[in-house]
């Protein structure tokens, strides 16, 4: 019988991690679930569980859901350990979408100068949290969702040697849900390749005869303008002829790079609007859907969930979950050592890609090269995220520093510096590496 953990429990999304354990009741022998949260988030852990309990319960399951403050109770013999929280909450995702852009830089929550820091705050509490599962459930499998993901499993490779670690993200699993119908096809139809890091991979795909769809479904993709992007993106269409040259699907997140003027027009006017940053917008979000969880008759996950950027991430979860157990080697895309599926990139570290998930964990497939253009846009992303990572568990300024500067999202210069100052006192308390 299983024992699995999410920490930062009071979240939003777990509704929909729930509905995820549910429908896969048959493959997973579940007996408890313990929601982990901090003093802070403890009035939305106490919401969103009791709306759990009430979905295990419609659902006719005596799976026990236990609520706790007390990390280290629920990690102890845990087999599966879930993250989803977010240090700061969401006045410190204001703060790293705002600060950039009072100084006119892109202010996101995984991109640009915002990323970085949520980085810098998240990397102290990750490796606690696998300090203390290295005594408490040393055999447990670590799924990360926690933004930024990729950075983080990277965080949780190189500086908390835990190997049997996940990385997660949706947007992969929009892509495959909504591209297979733009032609006509379905999912089974279709074999799907990614490769890169979160949010900033590509892909490509081909039917069941083995040819190549890729350029199909780009085409489609500029009828219908936003299949498969996340509501928190703006969606601003890349240059046709820019993708009829790299062949590849790119991620929602390209955006931020391939029309960063535009991104940066649109953010800066949502700032100076009344509506506020994505943070504020979500902010508000937040507090329609608690009000939707406190209503004792709901037990089933509502619609309203869905204007959250993060909906289907439990097909990503709790299939990777189901996945390990019953050793099912899906197709998943995931944050893994890369381990030579994508040669341009260095094999010991972190990638995001297609992969076999089955009881070994991820198993990346071959990708191959890239073109000089998306590998030199990959190397110098993925060498940035392991100058943040190095920065975020040392604390060094100067390194703090070269990340910035690396960033195409923040032009260097003594702006960026100030940037990262003005940041660093911002976020002060969550800092305590620096
Ligand atoms: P949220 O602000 O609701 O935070 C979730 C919970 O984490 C809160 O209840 C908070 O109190 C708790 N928390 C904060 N610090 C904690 C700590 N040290 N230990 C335990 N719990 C703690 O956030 P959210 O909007 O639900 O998002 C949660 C996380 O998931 C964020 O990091 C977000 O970026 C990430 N996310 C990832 C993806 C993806 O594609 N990988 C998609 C959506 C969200
Ligand atoms: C996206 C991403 C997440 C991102 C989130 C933001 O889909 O994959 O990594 O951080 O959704 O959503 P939000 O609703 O919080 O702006
Ligand atoms: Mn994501
Ligand atoms: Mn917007």
């Amino acid at each position: 019988a299983l024992k699995l953990v999410t920490i930062g429990g009071g979240s939003s999304y777990t509704p929909e991690l729930i509905e995820g354990y549910i429908k896969r009741r048959d493959q997973l022998p579940i007996k408890e679930i313990w929601l982990v949260d901090i003093p802070a988030g403890e009035e939305k852990l106490n919401i969103v569980g009791a709306m759990a309990k009430r979905m295990v319960k419609a659902a006719g399951l005596d799976w026990q859901i236990h609520l706790t403050l007390d990390r280290q109770a629920a990690l102890k013999d845990a087999d599966f350990v879930s993250t989803q929280f977010r240090v700061g909450r969401l006045p410190a995702r204001i703060k790293d979408e705002r600060i950039p852009n009072y100084y006119g830089l892109i202010g996101q929550e995984t991109n640009g100068a915002g990323g970085i820091f949520k980085a810098f705050r998240t990397v102290p509490v990750i490796l606690d949290i696998v300090h203390d599962m290295q005594t408490l459930c040393p055999n447990a499998w670590l799924i990360n969702f926690t933004n930024p993901s990729g950075m983080i499993t990277e965080a949780i490779k190189t500086y908390g040697h835990w190997d049997k670690v996940i990385g997660l993200c949706n947007v992969p699993v929009m892509a495959m849900l909504s591209e297979p119908e733009l032609i006509g096809k379905t999912l089974d139809d279709l074999t799907y390749k990614f490769a890169g890091i979160d949010h900033f991979h590509w892909h490509r795909v081909w039917d069941n005869t083995g040819q190549e769809v890729t350029m199909q479904i780009i085409d489609k993709l500029f009828g219908d303008d936003d299949a498969g992007l996340p509501t928190n993106i703006f969606d601003v269409p890349f240059f046709k002829d820019q993708l009829a040259n790299m062949k590849m699907i790119p991620c929602g997140y390209h955006r931020y790079y391939y029309r960063q003027e535009e991104m940066l027009k649109h953010g800066l006017e949502e700032y100076a609007n009344p509506e506020g940053t994505r943070a504020q917008q979500v902010t508000r979000i937040e507090e329609e859907l608690f009000d939707l969880y406190k209503d004792p008759n709901l037990d089933y996950k509502p619609k309203q969930l869905a204007e959250r950027g993060g909906a289907h991430y439990s097909d990503a979860a709790c299939e990777a979950i189901a996945s390990i157990y019953q050793d099912k080697k899906t197709h998943m895309v995931v944050s893994t050592l890369n381990q030579g599926s994508v040669p341009d990139l260095p094999s010991d570290h972190v990638v995001e890609v297609s992969a076999q998930v089955g009881a070994a964990g991820a198993v990346p497939m071959a990708f191959g090269h890239f073109q000089p253009a998306e590998r030199g846009w990959i190397q110098l992303m993925k060498n940035m995220e392991l100058v943040i990572v190095e920065a975020a568990a040392t604390g060094n300024y100067g390194l703090a520093l070269q990340a910035f500067t690396m960033n195409p999202l923040i032009p260097a210069g003594a702006t960026a510096k100030h940037v990262l100052d003005e940041m660093l006192v911002a976020h002060q308390k969550y800092l305590p590496q620096f």
